[in-house]
C-alpha cells in the first residue's frame, strides 16, 4: 500500500486495550473513526506511516494497515502515492468545520467592545511598531543561538537567566543607561511585569507591607502590589516626576516609580528629586523599584542614566524589550542589589522555574552583534518624527490643548483645558473612530489629559487622527 510520507509522523492517540474482545484492528479503526468524527483528524490531516502508529500502540504493523484498508473502504482515508495516508475531504459530515484563520489585520478591534464604531486611528497605549521588529537580525540571532547552545542549556536553566545573556545585559545597562549593573545581580524574567511581581513578593517576605506607586501610574504596578498582598499607597506626580519629598510620610517600605518618563504625564524625576530619593532610601533602609521602560526612545539626546546606577544598594531596576522590539517575546530583566539577588531568582525559581533558554540565547547574541543598537538607531527617528507630527497636529488643530510629556518615549500627554471633561471627550473620540485613553482613567489621579500614543501610527494617519479628534473635543464641549 502507499505508505509514504512527506515529513515526519504525526502523533496519534489511541487507546487498545489487549483484553478486550475486539480484535485490535477492528480498536485501531474505532479510535480512528472517532477522531474524524470528532474533528480532531480533519479532512486532508496527513496519518503517521504504518509502521510509526504499529511502533507507538506497540502493535504488529498489519493491525494498523487492516485498519486503515478498511477506513479507506469506507471513503474515511485516502492514499496517494508518496503523500502517505490522510483523512478524506468528506470523511466527517458531523465533525466541526476547521476553524477559520486567525485575522492578521491590526489587532485593534478585540478591544472595541459593543456598539462601539469601529477603531481608525489607535493612539492607544506605547507599544513600538510592531512593523520595524528586526526579524531578519532575530532570526539569524534565533538560527545562531539554536546552533550553538550546549545540549545541557536545554535543561532547566538557572532561575536567574542564563550566564551569556546577563553578562550582555550588564554591559548594555552599563553603556545605554550608566547603570551599575553585573552579570550576578541581574535577574531575567518574563517581561516588567513579572519582575515587579517577584519583587512585591519578596518585599512582602522581607516584612515590608506598603508600597507607594505613582499617581497616576501604571495600572500594571499597582496591581503587582495588591497581587502580593501588599497596600499601594498613591504618591502624587507633577511636573518634575513623583513628589518623592512625600514618601517620609507615607510609612512605606518602598516605592516604585518610571523616574526616566513618568508614566503617563511624561515628567523627567528631577535632579534634586533624585538625589532627595535615593537620601531616602539609604536613611531608611527602603527599596526603590524603578521602571525603566521606554528610556531608550529620547529625542533631545539629554536622557538622565537609570537612578539605579545613583544608588545600587537600595534600588531593584527593571527593563524589558516590549518597548524596544516587542512586548510578544515576554523579556525583562531586573538589575539588584546583592542582598535582593538570591531571594529573586529564588522567586523566579517558584514562579516559572527560568526564561525561556532559547529566546535568552537569540537576544543575548543580538545584544552582542549590536543589532539591539542599530535597530534603536534605525526606529528612533521614526519615532521622534511621528511624535513632531502628533504636536504639529495638536498644534494646528487643538491649540487648546497642552502637551506635557518629555521629548520621549512612544506616547505623548496633551492636557485638557478646564471646563473639558476627560471622560467625555475620550468618549466622543471613541464614538469617531478615535481610540485613547485619559490620564485620570487608571485611578482617577492627576489633570484630566489625552494620553495619545503614536510610535504605531505613520505621520499622515497621526495628522488625520488628530483633526478627528479635534471634532471630537468640540462635540464634547457641546454637550457638557
Ligand atoms: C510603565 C510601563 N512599564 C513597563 C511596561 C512594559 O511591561 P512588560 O515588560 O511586562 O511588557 C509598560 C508597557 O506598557 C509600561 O507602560
Amino acid at each position: 500500500m502507499a505508505d509514504g510520507s512527506d515529513g515526519p509522523s504525526p502523533e496519534l492517540l489511541a487507546a487498545i486495550d489487549r483484553r478486550a474482545a475486539a480484535p485490535l484492528h477492528a480498536q485501531v479503526e474505532r479510535a480512528l473513526r472517532g477522531h474524524i468524527r470528532s474533528g480532531r483528524l480533519r479532512p486532508g490531516d496527513r496519518l503517521p506511516s504504518t509502521r510509526a502508529l504499529a511502533a507507538d500502540l506497540g502493535v504488529a504493523r498489519g493491525v494498523v494497515a487492516e485498519a486503515y484498508a478498511q477506513l479507506r473502504a469506507e471513503g474515511r482515508l485516502v492514499a496517494n502515492r508518496g503523500a502517505g495516508t490522510r483523512v478524506a475531504a468528506r470523511a466527517s459530515d458531523s465533525g466541526p468545520a476547521r476553524p477559520a484563520p486567525r485575522s492578521s489585520g491590526g489587532g485593534e478591534s478585540h478591544l472595541a467592545a459593543g456598539p462601539q464604531p469601529a477603531i481608525r486611528f489607535d493612539f492607544r497605549l506605547g507599544i513600538p511598531d510592531l512593523a520595524l521588529f528586526p526579524r531578519r537580525a532575530w532570526l539569524a540571532a534565533n538560527r545562531r543561538a539554536l546552533a550553538e547552545l550546549p545540549d545541557g542549556d536545554l535543561g532547566y536553566g538557572d532561575p536567574a537567566g542564563l550566564a551569556a545573556l546577563r553578562g550582555e545585559l550588564a554591559a548594555y545597562l552599563g553603556r545605554v543607561r550608566a547603570a551599575d549593573a553585573r552579570a550576578d545581580s541581574i535577574i531575567v524574567t518574563a517581561g516588567t511585569v513579572q519582575g515587579l511581581a517577584l519583587v512585591c513578593s519578596v518585599l512582602r517576605e522581607r516584612g515590608v507591607r506598603r508600597i507607594a506607586v505613582e499617581q497616576p501610574g501604571w495600572a500594571a504596578q499597582r496591581a503587582a502590589v495588591l497581587g502580593a498582598g501588599l497596600e499601594p499607597v498613591g504618591l502624587p506626580v507633577d511636573g518634575c516626576g513623583a513628589r518623592v519629598e512625600l514618601l517620609a510620610e507615607l510609612d512605606v517600605g518602598a516605592v516604585m516609580l518610571t523616574p526616566a518618563h513618568q508614566f503617563p504625564v511624561g515628567a523627567v524625576l528631577d535632579p534634586e528629586r533624585r538625589r532627595l530619593l535615593a537620601a531616602w532610601a539609604a536613611n531608611g533602609d527602603a527599596l526603590i523599584v524603578e521602571d525603566d521602560y521606554d528610556a531608550e526612545y529620547r529625542y533631545d539626546r539629554s536622557a538622565p542614566g537609570c537612578l539605579q546606577g545613583l544608588a545600587p544598594e537600595h534600588t531593584v531596576y527593571a527593563g524589558s524589550t516590549s518597548k524596544t522590539l516587542a512586548p510578544a517575546l515576554r523579556l525583562g530583566w531586573l538589575v539588584a542589589p546583592p542582598a535582593l539577588a538570591g531571594p529573586l531568582a529564588r522567586a523566579k525559581l517558584d514562579a516559572d522555574r527560568c526564561a525561556p533558554a532559547l529566546t535568552q540565547a537569540a537576544f543575548a547574541r543580538l545584544l552582542a552583534a549590536g543589532e539591539l543598537d542599530r535597530h534603536l538607531r534605525r526606529t528612533r527617528p521614526v519615532y521622534r518624527d511621528r511624535r513632531a507630527a502628533l504636536l504639529d497636529a495638536l498644534a494646528g488643530h487643538l491649540p487648546e490643548l497642552t502637551p506635557t510629556s518629555a521629548d520621549a518615549g512612544l506616547h505623548a500627554v496633551a492636557l485638557l483645558p478646564p471646563g473639558l471633561d476627560e471622560r467625555a471627550v475620550v468618549a466622543a473620540a471613541a464614538a469617531r473612530g478615535v481610540a485613547l485613553t485619559g490620564v485620570r482613567q487608571d485611578g482617577g489621579a492627576g489633570d484630566p489629559g489625552l494620553v495619545l500614543g503614536y510610535a504605531s501610527l505613520p505621520a499622515e494617519r497621526i495628522r488625520a487622527g488628530i483633526a478627528e479628534l479635534a471634532h471630537a473635543v468640540a462635540a464634547a464641549r457641546r454637550t457638557r
